[in-house]
């Protein structure tokens, strides 16, 4: 079914500012999260985790917390062991977050693993009787020697290409022979930190049976993986399972797919015999769900002395966990993003005794990209040439590793635009010698670039005689305004208007769609809705040729157009009349849309919970959505205090739908982007995660927020996808880090290639 693009040439809705539909709700309180659910009976649920990070739980002695009033149960490996069955990760063909399961048997595979659930009357009691049983350590275990770090005598180093067989480093050329000879190279070391997701809304679940039904109310943004993935762990079938996650209150990257928590507490609410709720605390967020591991970069650079790269090494390592095949890989974007002959990478995992790691927005870009434009920067510095020129320099058509073609490639015009809008030829070239008062001033800058992801989706419309139409699918409204985005689009190409669309999300009665994630939601949801239309459309205007007012036109040049089919001789008929015509109680399409370069076995997986996220492109171009980061930096010449009174980022990510929830998406990641690179820390020591709460684990507030603005670049992009449509939920964020600290240079002349930037750093 084809895609009806033509209907975004004069767009009434699409590409107009709109406000978040569900926006209202959200800041009246009106609008209801999954841990809002209330069912009768419902008993609550607390987490134990193991205090050791690898061992063997050799004894319980529960009677404290047990005595403790309005405690119900407490369920340990004792009780859970064997009937909880083994799932693989999302990642790894699964649908787990971790493949690893905590109550699976006496092992400790890493501090903070679940060791028991609590359940009771109360979420105080079971919070009370969870703190008897961990506090006064009536857990007993064997504690063994362990791995925490990249270092550490027990971690095990491997290549990526080892570990995930479908990994390539990308190579061209001969990259350290060309480094041997370049004029000018630049070597060194980046490093990134842990960071830890620390959405308002904390991680939990509810889990309610009636008979051999099983409902689960949880915030996820691939309710289909914790359906067919908790089916898998406690074999049951996939329609006796429903998840709800209705709207979700931030997840950064995080609530992916199914948790190691859900199907304990399925469990003990069918032994119990009631509904059991967990809302696990903010710091057991720290260690049942997963982070942004540390990684830490070689990168070597060589160019010629006027400034063309001839060499890039880009030697990339990460933390993973013992049990999972997972590890972000990011070299796929380093080694492409700019003309270079000759480049060579190797990433590798370093696996010790930890919880898996995940996705954390951009996962890879984060800090593979911090690692490469903090590089270019200096070599921007070596070769005395302004930064943006030197980019310019190295700015390229093709991919070097692939040689095939950008479908498009708007990196220097959003350089170009946020150069201008930011003031950039007022920099002084030389570091340091910018002053405002005591602070030292530094204005930095840095790409932005991520590929564009599409997967496979289904999806219901329904369309009454009233002119009001459904839009159903079980995708997610994570906070990225798809909900408005769905009913824009619902508007254009159905002729309504968007406060005649009613949306549903996040339910697994709804048909299958994919998860919420690569900054894919956008590409794939709108092309499904379009094809949806075009299929109602189409319905219509065949019903409607028939008699009556658009008897003989052509049905294929019909439009629904403010509630009316619409002949181009200007004869119209009234949408409701159509649609009863064909049935009084309303007409409706389900539609599967599978993107190009996907096969059928991507709307399986979809269907079957698995993970699907394709490029779309096929194999003629490569896709990526761009952007340039601008950040102005103040150093206090005597304290070293680092303030960001200014970002501005300028961003091409194809056809903009909403350029006012775009904004939105692109100036907090922004933010976020600050928070990585002056304040986001965990603290790893002796394997525990030592600051895990948000008084010590620190993120950009109101009060660190700049003055920030994100222009939108037109990137016009027919060959990506039939809408021109690229995503950009995570091009905000990416390069931030980079841009700061090169400002952070600028101002000082101190290179900083370790985040986050402290005040320690400046002195
Ligand atoms: Mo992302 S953290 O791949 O949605």
């Amino acid at each position: 079914m084809a895609i009806p693009t033509d209907a975004l040439d004069h767009p009434a809705w699409l590409g107009h500012p709109h406000p978040r539909v569900e926006g209202a709700a959200k800041v009246t309180g009106r609008a209801t999260y999954a841990s809002d659910t209330r069912l009768e009976g419902l008993a609550h649920a607390a987490l134990v985790t193991s205090t050791i990070p690898r061992g063997r739980i050799i004894g319980f002695d529960l009677a404290a917390a047990e005595a403790v009033p309005g405690c119900l149960r407490i369920f340990t490996h004792r009780d859970l062991a064997g009937a909880i069955r083994p799932v693989k990760h999302l990642m790894a063909g699964g649908f787990a977050n971790s493949g690893h399961l905590p109550l699976g048997s006496d092992a400790v595979a890493y501090a903070g693993q679940i060791v028991a659930l609590v359940v009771a009357e109360t979420i105080e009691a079971a919070r009370e009787a969870a703190r008897e049983a961990a506090a006064r350590t009536i857990v007993r275990y064997a504690a063994e020697d362990f791995a925490d770090g990249f270092d550490a005598p027990l971690a095990e180093t491997l290549r990526l290409a080892d570990l995930k067989r479908e990994h390539h480093d990308p190579r061209t050329g001969d990259a350290d022979g060309a480094l041997a000879r370049a004029a000018v190279t630049v070597s060194a070391r980046y490093g990134t930190p842990i960071q830890h997701h620390n959405p308002i809304e904390l991680f939990g679940t509810t889990c309610a049976w009636d008979g051999s039904r099983l409902t689960i109310h949880e915030p996820s943004r691939y309710i289909g993986a914790v359906r067919h993935g908790l089916a898998a762990q406690l074999g049951l079938d996939p329609a006796d399972i429903r998840v709800v996650s209705g709207l979700i209150g931030g997840h950064f990257g995080a609530k992916l797919a199914l948790a190691q928590y859900t199907a304990p507490v399925a469990l003990a609410a069918r032994a119990l015999g009631r509904p059991v709720s967990l809302v696990a605390s903010r710091r057991d967020g720290f260690t049942i769900a997963n982070y942004r591991p540390e990684t830490r970069h070689d990168i070597h650079l060589g160019a010629t002395g006027d400034g063309r790269f001839t060499a890039l090494v880009h030697e990339a390592e990460v933390i993973t966990s013992r049990f999972d095949p997972f590890a972000m890989e990011g070299t796929d974007v380093t080694a492409s993003l700019y003309a270079c002959p000759a480049v060579r990478t190797d990433e590798r995992a370093a696996r010790v005794d930890r919880n898996t790691p995940g996705p954390m927005r951009a996962p890879p870009e984060v800090p593979y990209l911090f690692a490469l434009e903090s590089a270019v920067d200096e070599m921007a510095v070596a070769l005395g040439l302004d930064p943006i020129a030197l980019r310019r320099r190295n700015d390229t058509a093709t991919d070097p590793i692939s040689g095939k073609p950008f479908s498009s490639r708007p990196l220097m015009a959003c350089f170009d635009a946020g150069a201008e809008a930011f003031g950039w030829p007022e920099r002084d070239p030389e570091p340091g010698r910018m002053r405002d008062g005591p602070w030292r001033v530094g204005l930095g800058c840095a790409a932005s670039a991520r590929p564009v992801k599409i997967s496979p989706a289904t999806m219901r419309i329904r369309l009454g005689a009233d002119g009001r139409a459904t839009v159903a699918s079980a995708h997610h409204e994570i906070g990225n305004g798809i909900t408005t985005l769905l009913a824009l689009g619902a508007a254009e190409w159905l002729g309504i208007a968007p406060e005649s669309v009613d949306i549903r999300l996040g339910d697994t009665d709804l048909p299958a769609a994919g998860l919420s994630g690569g900054s894919s939601t956008t590409t794939s949801l709108l092309h499904t809705l379009a094809q949806a239309c075009e299929t109602l459309r189409a319905r219509l205007a065949q019903a409607a040729t028939g008699a009556g007012p658009l008897a003989g036109a052509d049905p294929a040049a019909l439009r629904l157009r403010a509630g009316a089919l619409v002949a181009p001789d200007g004869r119209t008929c009234p949408l409701g009349t159509v649609v009863a015509g064909l049935d009084p109680a309303g007409i409706e399409t389900v539609t599967a849309f599978t993107p190009e370069g996907s096969g059928p076995e991507a709307l399986a997986a979809i269907e079957s919970g698995r993970m699907a996220l394709g490029t779309g492109a096929g194999s003629k171009a490569v896709s990526w959505a761009f952007g340039a980061q601008f950040a102005r930096v103040l150093v206090h010449e005597e304290t070293g205090e680092i303030r960001v009174p200014r970002l501005l980022g300028a961003f091409a990510a194809g056809r903009v739908l909403n350029p006012l929830t775009a904004r939105s998406q692109l100036t907090g990641g922004m933010i976020w982007g600050l928070g990585s690179a002056l304040l986001e820390e965990t603290i790893l020591d002796r394997g525990h995660y030592r600051n895990a709460d948000l008084a010590e684990y620190l993120v950009a507030t109101a009060a660190d927020a700049p003055a920030v603005e994100a222009l939108l670049v037109p990137d016009p992009d027919d060959a990506v996808n039939p809408l021109g449509l690229k995503g950009l939920g995570e091009l905000g964020i990416i390069g931030v880090n980079a841009a700061i600290a090169n400002a952070v240079f600028h101002a000082t002349g101190r290179r900083i290639r370790t985040l986050p930037i402290r005040v320690e750093d400046m002195l």
